[in-house]
C-alpha cells in the first residue's frame, strides 16, 4: 500500500440516497479490480442491524451496480462494518474512533447534507478520528458564493485544502477525460482551437426525466444550481482550458481555474429560464414555484483564445431525449469555390458525452460521386466506444483513496464559478412554461438564432 493511500473508508450517510445509487455500486466495481481492500465503516443514524444493512446493500448492487457480483459482494460484507448514531451524538464518534483500530489515513466521505457538516467535522477533530484523514464533499458546494465561502471555511478548521476532496461526478466521466485527452493528445486540433476558426460552442444535457421525487431539493437548487454552475462549467472548462505543463493534478486544476476566472458574469440578458409544466404539481414543489427546470444562456470568456466566442449552453429537465452532447461549430470556407447553396451545418467537432456512450464525430461536407461539384454533410467518427469501463464514482473514490486531486474540484475554481452565476441567482428574469417532451421554451431560441439554431441530440441506439 502506497504511503498516502487511505486506510479505511468511512463513509456518513451510509443509509442515504447517494450511498444507495453510486457508492455501493462503486466499490462493488473496485472490488471486482482489487482496488479495495481496506475496511469501508458505515455511519448512520438508522437503528438499522448489520445484518439490515447488508441486505440494502445488495438492493443496491442488485438495482444500480449492474446486478451482483456474488464474490466481490461477499468482500464487500467481510470489509463493512456499521456504527449506528446520531450525527449530533459524541458517542457516535467515540464508536468511529474505535472502529478505527489502527487506522491511520482515513477517508471520510460525507454523504450526508451539508447543513450536518460543522457538527459532522467538530466531532471528527474532537474525538481524534480527523489525525492523517482526508475528507471528501459532494457538489452542491454552497448555494452561492457565500454560503461555498462559508462551507469552506468549515472544511477548513479541520482539513488543509489538500485532504479535502470535491466530487463534481462530471469530471469523473470517461467522456470528459476522453474530450481532454483527443484535445492534447493530437496536433491536428491545436491551430483551429480558437476565435480564428471556431463560430460558437454549444453545450446541451438534455434529460427526459423530470424530478424523480426529488422536489424539496429542486426547490432549493434549480437547474442553474443543479448542473450549470458545476457539471456544465467544467464543460466549458475542459473545452477552453490552456496545455497544462502537466498531467498532474494541480496543474489541470490550474488551468481550468483560469478558464472560469475569464468567464464573464452572467447577466440577464444572456440567460432564458423554463418551467415544464407539471412541476409544480410534484411533491415539495411551491405551487406558484418560480424555479427553473430549464436554462439557457451565454458563457463569454474574456481571453486572447476565446473572445467572441459564444459557448451557448442549455440543460433542462423532461426534455425529449436523455443526451449530453457538445458542438464545436467551425466558420464557413471564405470562399463558395463550387457555387452550392450552403445553408446546412458548417464543419464541426461533436463530443457526445454521454449518458452511455462516449463519441467524437467530425462533421464535414464530401463530394457525391457524379460530374456535378456538389456534395453532402458526412460525419467521421474518430471514436465511439460504449458505456464507461470505469464508472465516475468508483474512478473518483479510488482517486481520493490515493490522494490524487486532480478530478476534484478546487477551492478557488468552486469560488470563481460561482462568480459567474451568482449575480443572476437572484434575479428575477422570467421562467417561461414549456411542454414535457419538448426542447424548453421557445424564448431559449433567441440565445442561439444567430449561430444557425440548436443542434438537437438523438436518443442513442
Ligand atoms: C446530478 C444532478 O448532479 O447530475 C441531477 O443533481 C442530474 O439532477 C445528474 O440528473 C446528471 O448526472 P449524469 O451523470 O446522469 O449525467
Amino acid at each position: 500500500m502506497r504511503e498516502s493511500q487511505a486506510d479505511a473508508l468511512v463513509l456518513f450517510g451510509a443509509t442515504g440516497d447517494l450511498a444507495f445509487k453510486k457508492i455501493f455500486p462503486a466499490l462493488q466495481a473496485m472490488i471486482k479490480r482489487d482496488d479495495l481492500t481496506v475496511p469501508v465503516i458505515g455511519v448512520a443514524r438508522a437503528n438499522r442491524s448489520l445484518e439490515a444493512m447488508r441486505e440494502r446493500i445488495h438492493e443496491s448492487l442488485e438495482q444500480f451496480g449492474g446486478g451482483v457480483d456474488e464474490a466481490a459482494f461477499a468482500k464487500l460484507v467481510k470489509l463493512f462494518r456499521l456504527v449506528d448514531g446520531d450525527y449530533q451524538a459524541p458517542d457516535t464518534f467515540v464508536r468511529l474512533r474505535r472502529e478505527l483500530g489502527k487506522a491511520e489515513r482515513p477517508l471520510h466521505y460525507l454523504a450526508i447534507p451539508p447543513s450536518l457538516f460543522a457538527s459532522v467535522i467538530e466531532s471528527l477533530g474532537k474525538s481524534g478520528c480527523a489525525a492523517g484523514a482526508r475528507v471528501v464533499v459532494e457538489k452542491p458546494f454552497g448555494r452561492d458564493l457565500a454560503s461555498a465561502q462559508a462551507l469552506n471555511r468549515t472544511l477548513h478548521t479541520l482539513f488543509d485544502e489538500s485532504s479535502i476532496f470535491r466530487i463534481d461526478h462530471y469530471l469523473g466521466k470517461e467522456s470528459i477525460q476522453n474530450l481532454l485527452y483527443f484535445r492534447f493528445a493530437n496536433t491536428f486540433l491545436e491551430p483551429i482551437w480558437n476565435r480564428n476558426y471556431i463560430d460558437h460552442v454549444q453545450i446541451t444535457m438534455a434529460e427526459r426525466f423530470g424530478v424523480e421525487g426529488r422536489g424539496s431539493f429542486y426547490e432549493e437548487t434549480g437547474a442553474l444550481r443543479d448542473v450549470v454552475q458545476n457539471h456544465l462549467l467544467q464543460v466549458v472548462a475542459n473545452l477552453a482550458m490552456e496545455p497544462p505543463i502537466n498531467a498532474d493534478g494541480e496543474a489541470l486544476r490550474d488551468e481550468r481555474v483560469k478558464v472560469f476566472k475569464r468567464m464573464r458574469p452572467l447577466t440577464g440578458a444572456t440567460l432564458v429560464r423554463g418551467q415544464f409544466r407539471g412541476y409544480r404539481d410534484e411533491k415539495g414543489v411551491a405551487p406558484e414555484s418560480q424555479v427553473e427546470t430549464f436554462a439557457s444562456l451565454q458563457v463569454h470568456l474574456d481571453s486572447w483564445r476565446w473572445d467572441g466566442v459564444p459557448f451557448v449552453i442549455r440543460a433542462g429537465k423532461q426534455l425529449p431525449v436523455t443526451a449530453t452532447e457538445v458542438i464545436v461549430t467551425l466558420k464557413r470556407p471564405p470562399q463558395n469555390v463550387f457555387g452550392e447553396s450552403l445553408t446546412g451545418p458548417r464543419n464541426y467537432v461533436r463530443f457526445r458525452l454521454g449518458p452511455d456512450q462516449v463519441a467524437v464525430a467530425v462533421g464535414a461536407r464530401a463530394k457525391v460521386p457524379g460530374d456535378k461539384m456538389v456534395g453532402n454533410e458526412t460525419e467521421l467518427f474518430v471514436c465511439h466506444q460504449g458505456a464507461d469501463e470505469m464508472g465516475a464514482y468508483d474512478r473518483l473514490i479510488g482517486d481520493a483513496m490515493s490522494g490524487d486531486p486532480a478530478l476534484f474540484a478546487r477551492q478557488d475554481g468552486v469560488e470563481a464559478s460561482w462568480r459567474v452565476v451568482d449575480p443572476v441567482l437572484t434575479m428575477h428574469t422570467p421562467v417561461y412554461e414549456y411542454e414535457p417532451g419538448t426542447w424548453g421554451p421557445k424564448e431559449s431560441q433567441v440565445l442561439i438564432a444567430p449561430f444557425g439554431g440548436w443542434s438537437n441530440p438523438k436518443e442513442q441506439k
